[in-house]
């Protein structure tokens, strides 16, 4: 099936973004500096969502519009009183120009609500925060395994073939490398 070869296939790039957000995450000691790392989610899944919109075919995913993460990102940062800053574009995103290649992308977005389990955790460890500084990170809190397990039967539907699959895989890895690189370059 596509969600365990999509699993398979962008495993050394998940591994690889996950131990340099890890180090990132665990250096908080202020609200100021977790402001920081949701800027970088927010600039980077801010651009990738408005490319995601441009193609994706919504009548193949029913709850897709549920699933955005720009405006939890910068109700999150409001509410810590840090500025909402631009968004990600050109280069600095993978090519989305097709319906399968924006499933890949939206993989990689959904699949951070598991990521998100973690983080919020160490986050609730490491500062006092409020629920409404925490809501991308919390995400669909108790769902969240109900709505991962609904993206990936939507997703199973999505390609019909091994040429299709190819496309998903090669984007979501895109959108991991390009992630990667957006996160390194701008966090000190
Ligand atoms: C500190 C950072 C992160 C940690 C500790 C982490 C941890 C995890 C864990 C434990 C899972 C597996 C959960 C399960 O199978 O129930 C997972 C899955 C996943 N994570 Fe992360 N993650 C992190 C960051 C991210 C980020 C930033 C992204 C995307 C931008 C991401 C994308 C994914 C994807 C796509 C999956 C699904 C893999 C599958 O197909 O099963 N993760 N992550």
């Amino acid at each position: 099936m596509l969600s365990d070869k999509l699993k398979e296939e962008t495993k050394s790039n998940h591994q690889q973004l996950e131990k340099v957000m890890v180090g990132k995450l665990r250096a908080i000691r202020s609200k100021e500096e977790y402001a920081d790392v949701l800027k970088l989610f927010y600039g980077y899944f801010g651009g990738l969502e408005m490319e995601i919109n441009k193609v994706i075919d919504a009548s193949l995913l029913p709850d897709n519009a549920d699933r955005r993460k720009t405006q939890s990102l910068a109700d999150d940062l409001q509410s810590l009183g840090a500025a909402v800053p631009v968004k990600a574009s050109g280069d600095d995103l993978p090519v989305l120009t097709s319906h399968l290649q924006a499933i890949g992308a939206l993989y990689v977005i959904e699949g951070s609500t598991l990521g998100g389990k973690i983080i919020s955790k160490m986050m609730q460890q490491q500062l006092a925060l409020r629920d409404n500084e925490l809501t991308f990170f919390t995400s669909y809190g108790n769902n969240t395994e109900q709505m991962w397990d609904a993206f990936k039967d939507a997703l199973n539907y999505q390609a019909t073939n091994p040429e299709q699959e190819a496309v998903v895989i090669a984007a979501a890895n895109q959108t991991f490398l390009k992630f990667g690189e957006w996160f390194k370059s701008r966090s000190s």
